[in-house]
């Protein structure tokens, strides 16, 4: 049976979170790893909007944090479905800081994940189609299918070199 499909627009989704001083490193910066944890969660949420399913994120792509956040800045993320496959689907996430004050914004982060969707038994599950309208809807697609073989190819590479490891 095949799913209506859905435009980006329907789960796209913004986050925005002020940083507190539990959050922060002693520079008073946002640690990496509470910008990676806010990125997931953006990112899986724009995903449950596109498939109303149990997900799974199976891949991050590196991840680069071009300007530090600073307790007392919003940290704003958000997140646009750029591919929807037969079970799985790409999602990205822009992440900006803004300064309270002065209302200054930077873009800080742009990270792409791949969500799987599945049932409650773990079996993957197919998920609704993109529907891409705009050209910028149509080129980050294209861009996301060039991105996911190269994931698979390194995939297909960690598994080779994990199993020599085991
Ligand atoms: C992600 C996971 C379900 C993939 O299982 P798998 O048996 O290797 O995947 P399959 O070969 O059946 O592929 C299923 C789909 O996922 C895609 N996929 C699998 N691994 C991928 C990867 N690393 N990057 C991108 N896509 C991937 C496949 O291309 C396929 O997509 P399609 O159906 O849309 O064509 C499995 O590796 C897993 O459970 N990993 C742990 C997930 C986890 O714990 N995440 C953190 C907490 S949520």
């Amino acid at each position: 049976m095949s799913l209506p499909p859905k435009r980006p627009s329907d789960s796209y989704t913004e986050m925005t979170q002020v940083v507190l001083p539990n959050d922060a490193n002693p520079l008073g910066f946002i640690l990496g790893g509470t910008v990676m944890h806010l990125i997931d969660i953006a990112g899986a949420i724009a995903c449950h909007r596109h498939t109303r399913t149990l997900l799974v994120t199976a891949a991050v792509d590196g991840l680069q944090f071009l300007h530090p956040i600073k307790i007392g800045d919003l940290i704003i993320l958000q997140a646009t479905v750029t591919a929807a496959y037969a079970t799985s689907i790409e999602v990205e996430v822009k992440v900006f800081s803004e300064e309270t004050l002065t209302g200054t914004r930077k873009m800080t982060s742009l990270a792409y994940l791949t969500f799987v969707a599945i049932d409650s038994q773990f079996k993957r599950i197919g998920i609704p189609p993109l529907q891409l309208v705009t050209d910028e809807e149509k080129r980050k697609a294209w861009e996301a299918d060039a991105r996911r073989e190269a994931r698979l190819a390194a995939k297909q590479k960690f598994r080779a070199s994990a199993g020599a490891l085991a």
